[in-house]
């Protein structure tokens, strides 16, 4: 195929395609990875995407989040470690931690869109050298010509709406012209994009295109998107190839509420954190 020709990328796919665990892996081998985000009054989309992360075979993750929401999350996730980020009315501000043993970093689930935390975003953009996700309100005011300027990969993570806030369109361009939409941004940018949606489109700087079409109505709730960035960021750390990393994750988060919309919930009931705890069911089909 072309590079430029789009492909659905399907079960099969991901079963080539998925991280294996060596024998003799330690945790080292799959990754260690820190997810910066969280605000005082959001302090639970951070442990979402920090328990997805484990649940998707992360050998580490710290979790940056501001100082005041750390003994809330904390006693719920008991396999990651913490990093304090000093807070401004709740949100996080401040330089960016020294980021640089990490193999792969996710900003921005539920940090909040308050003005003092751009510098923890610039200092992140500037300085992270792991492939750097960014998701939810760390696209809000995304300097976009600091992620061009970047030398190392940046996926970012948008949905319709954030999307369109980051092209300069409207959302209803976005539905109607996704895939060009898309592959113009990420050329033009030099990111990995995954546009998020019932299907779910994922680009990469040069142009190809992916398609996820896995997931139901079930995921249609706050917290799904946390949860998918978590199980990116897994994927991110234990994969060669960032656009096989990145379909896998999309596969493995849709595929997680179709069997759960099957066999215990319905799309009405489905919350994020069933689909978490729902990851390894899935896992299982693929071992
Ligand atoms: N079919 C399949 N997949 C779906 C569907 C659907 N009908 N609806 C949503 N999804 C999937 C998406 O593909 C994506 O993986 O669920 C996830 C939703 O991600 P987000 O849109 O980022 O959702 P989330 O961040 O959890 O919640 C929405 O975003 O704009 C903010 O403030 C807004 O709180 C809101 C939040
Ligand atoms: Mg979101």
């Amino acid at each position: 195929l072309p590079k430029t020709d789009r492909k659905v990328w399907t079960r099969e796919d991901v079963k080539r395609a998925l991280p294996i665990r060596e024998a003799n892996s330690h945790k080292g081998s799959h990754g260690k990875g820190v997810v910066i985000g969280g605000s005082k009054h959001m302090p639970g989309s951070i442990a979402m995407s920090a328990r997805a992360a484990l649940r998707s075979g992360s050998g580490l993750i710290t979790i940056a989040t501001v100082d005041s929401a750390i003994p809330s999350v904390a006693p719920f996730i008991q396999e990651a470690t913490y990093m304090g980020l000093e807070e401004n009315d709740g949100f996080a501000t401040g330089q960016a931690p020294d980021l640089s043993g990490f193999d792969g970093v996710a900003f921005g689930m539920g940090i909040g869109r308050d003005p003092d935390t751009r510098g923890l975003l610039e200092g992140v953009l500037e300085k992270v050298e792991a492939p750097l996700l960014i998701d939810a309100d760390g696209l809000y005011e995304l300097p976009l010509d600091q992620v061009r300027a970047r030398r190392n990969p940046t996926v970012l993570t948008p949905h319709p709406g954030e999307f369109a806030r980051l092209a300069e369109v409207s959302i209803s361009d976005v539905i109607a012209h996704p895939f060009s939409l898309s592959r113009q941004f990420a050329k033009e940018y030099g990111v990995y994009l995954v546009l998020k949606g019932p299907s779910t489109i994922i680009t990469s700087p040069d142009g190809e295109q992916l398609v996820d079409t896995s997931g139901n109505a079930g995921l249609a709730k706050g917290g799904s998107g946390d949860v998918l960035s978590g199980v990116l960021l897994a994927m991110m750390m234990q994969t060669d190839s960032l656009m096989e990393a990145l379909a896998n994750g999309c596969f493995l988060h849709g595929s997680t509420a179709e069997h759960l919309t099957v066999e215990k919930h319905s799309m009405t009931d489905l919350l994020a954190n069933d689909v978490i705890e729902g990851l390894p069911v899935t896992f299982r089909t693929f071992s």
